[in-house]
């Protein structure tokens, strides 16, 4: 039998917490080993390789025979049907710069299907998991018990707050700084945090109204997705396309009409 999505959930929320405090305890010596990957302006620290390698480590000592996408590089079938798609840190160039917003990223999907989802930002403690069906939810440290994620309420795309990011090849940047130059006149205005799996969560916590992006890889929304599916947000892409290819949207249900509507429209023009 598969396993249960609670106890991925528990193996990845214990992961991601054991990897935040290796990225927090990197964070002095961040800029000591950077590398760039597909463009001068794309980077990846020591730490990332560190904190993915820590972990794959514990998932795969955990579950040996499971598979693994991993944003630097880990990548392996399975044999169990499970799947583990981690980003080991989302928002690098915050952690860089030490703004605040960078997260360990940790999803299971169970036969394609991501089941369970963790966001831990590891410069806040922040905690964000959800499971399928079982609702999205919130913590923090300091804080009392979790609490359930119901996102924004919005009802008018003109009066709402929108988050995106760009990618890092000089071309797709180009065609995302048109679109959202076209989007900011008919928003209330738009937010770019820097990663985007806090992005989505933010979306699921109903601080900002939606959420997209184009170009994302799997590890940047596979659990922040998740989250803000469960929080009640309306998941989409272009016309005819499946989410993520290429684009990815999260939205309050009284824009998402609208606003996958627009959107579809600016990329095609
Ligand atoms: C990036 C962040 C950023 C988004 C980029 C991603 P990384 O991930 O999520 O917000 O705009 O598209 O590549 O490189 O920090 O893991």
């Amino acid at each position: 039998a598969p396993p249960d999505a609670a106890s991925l959930l528990e193996l990845a929320v214990a992961t991601a917490r054991e990897a935040a405090e290796l990225v927090r305890r990197g964070r002095a010596t961040a800029g000591d080993d950077v590398a760039v990957k597909s463009s001068p302006v794309d980077v990846v620290t020591a730490v990332d390789a560190a904190s993915e390698h820590l972990v794959v480590g514990r998932l795969l000592g955990a579950r040996p025979d499971d598979g693994v996408l991993g944003e630097e590089g880990a990548q392996r079938p399975g044999t169990t049907g499970v799947r583990w798609i981690v980003d080991p840190i989302d928002g690098t160039v915050n952690f860089l710069y030490d703004l605040p917003a960078y997260a360990v990223s940790i999803a299971a999907e169970v036969d394609g299907a991501v089941v369970a989802g963790v966001v831990l930002n590891a410069a806040t403690g922040e905690l964000f998991t959800a499971v399928a069906g079982g609702g999205a939810f919130r913590s923090a440290p300091g804080e009392d018990a979790p609490v359930r994620l119901t996102g924004s309420r919005a009802s008018s795309l003109g009066l709402s707050l929108v988050a995106t990011g760009f990618g890092y090849r000089v071309e797709q940047r180009r065609a995302q700084g048109a679109v959202v130059a076209a989007l900011l006149p008919r928003v209330r205005d738009i937010r770019r945090h820097g990663s985007a799996a806090l992005e989505l969560c933010a979306a699921a916590a109903g601080r900002v109204d939606a959420y997209y992006e184009t170009g994302l890889e799997p590890w940047d929304h596979a659990a922040g997705a998740l989250v803000a599916a469960e929080a009640g947000l309306v998941l989409g892409g272009l016309p005819g396309r499946a989410f993520g290819e290429p684009l990815v949207v999260a939205a309050a249900p009284g824009i998402a009409d609208d606003l996958l509507a627009l959107l579809g429209e600016l990329h095609r023009a």
